[in-house]
């Protein structure tokens, strides 16, 4: 395979560019490092077989070089995080529409195979337990800027879709469940790695909301994999299929998880959504995935638990920013 991953600099781009180059593929990284790094690859940097360009998705021509060069695209380069989504809307609607569709047309130009990240938010406020792809979207207002990831994203799979069924495009769609691992920041709104840093430094752990909302976390070692097997999986082409962990947890129960495994003596602090995000900002109590249909298609069986997610979290976290208060916990 010579792969071209967008997004490649970012948290999940990156595991995904180490796991295809340990198998023997040749990588190209395309990313404007807007919210990724490139320490995120420079484990990758000498290697032959790898290839970083930074640049936007947004740059057409670029896309269109780039792409050329591959037979095989994962699009994971995308705006990401309520902090980056409510702080920066037409940026971020620029990117996830204009910038999608620009991969999309140069990978279905080059006939390439192509796989697009898309996410459990575009369930939005349905809260049932065990979402299976095909369950109804509740979203809330789209001039609510909390929504318009979603909305974006939506329309990342339909035009991938529209592409697959009417120019033949190999394509998959995934839907992430709050993928968590090392190299995941914190600082764009991701709550477990946020957790983890709180609770190393000792600082109070700042839970949104009264903590009760429940959430399901999957390790991007587990995800990584099924990404791969999926872009080799004929039948899961033309499809959305849901990855993610299958442990559910509330967001005060995560807090007192990563306290206890962190060894932190951090309090847990309550703050409301508006002061978090500003006034009107919406949440769902509950997002949990059914992840039957990859299992189906791929045997796909998450065996992270919670909390190996959350150590190995805390274990990378300590060694790539040390701080007087890590060496204390
Ligand atoms: N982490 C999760 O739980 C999760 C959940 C659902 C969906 N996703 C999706 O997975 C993908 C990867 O997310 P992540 O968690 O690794 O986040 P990330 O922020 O680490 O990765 C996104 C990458 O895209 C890059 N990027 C942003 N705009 C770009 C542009 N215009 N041109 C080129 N590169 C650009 C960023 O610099 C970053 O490296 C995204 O598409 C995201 O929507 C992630």
């Amino acid at each position: 395979m010579k792969a071209i991953v967008t997004g490649g600099a970012g948290f999940i781009g990156s595991h995904l560019c180490d796991y295809l180059i340990a198998r023997g593929h040749e990588v190209i990284a395309l990313d404007d490092l807007s919210t990724g790094s490139e320490a995120n690859l420079e484990q990758l940097a000498e290697n032959p077989a790898f290839e970083f360009v930074k640049g936007s998705i947004l740059d057409e021509k670029l896309v269109n070089d780039v792409i050329a060069e591959g037979d095989t695209v994962f699009h994971l380069a995308a705006a990401v995080g309520v902090h980056t989504i409510v702080d920066h809307p037409l940026q971020s609607l620029h990117t996830n529409l204009n910038g999608t569709e620009n991969v999309v047309e140069a990978a279905a130009a080059r006939g390439a195979r192509f796989l697009v990240a898309s996410t459990s938010e575009v369930y939005g406020k349905n809260d049932a337990e065990g979402l299976t792809e095909d369950a109804d979207r509740v979203l809330g207002s789209p001039l609510k800027s909390r929504w318009s990831y979603a909305a974006a994203k939506g329309l990342d799979e339909l035009v991938a879709y529209i592409y697959g069924v009417d120019s033949g495009l190999p394509c998959v769609i995934t839907r992430f469940f709050n993928i968590v691992g090392p190299r995941q920041t914190g600082r764009y709104g991701m709550v477990v790695p946020r957790f983890v840093d709180q609770a190393l430094k000792g600082d109070p752990i700042t839970v949104y909301g009264d903590g009760t909302q429940r959430r399901c976390f999957g390790s991007v070692f587990d995800v990584i994999p099924a990404v791969v097997k999926l872009m080799d999986t004929p039948a899961a082409y033309n499809r959305a299929v849901n990855l993610g962990g299958r442990e559910e947890v509330s967001i005060k129960g995560l807090a007192d998880r990563v306290i206890e495994l962190t060894g932190s003596d951090s309090e847990v602090r309550y703050i409301s959504y508006a002061d978090a995000y500003g006034e009107g900002y919406e949440d769902m109590q509950r997002r949990m995935p059914d992840t039957g249909l990859a299992r189906e298609l791929i045997g796909y069986e998450p065996q992270r638990r919670l909390d190996d997610i959350i150590t190995s979290l805390a274990d990378h976290t300590r060694t790539n920013s040390p701080s007087p208060h890590t060496t204390a916990a």
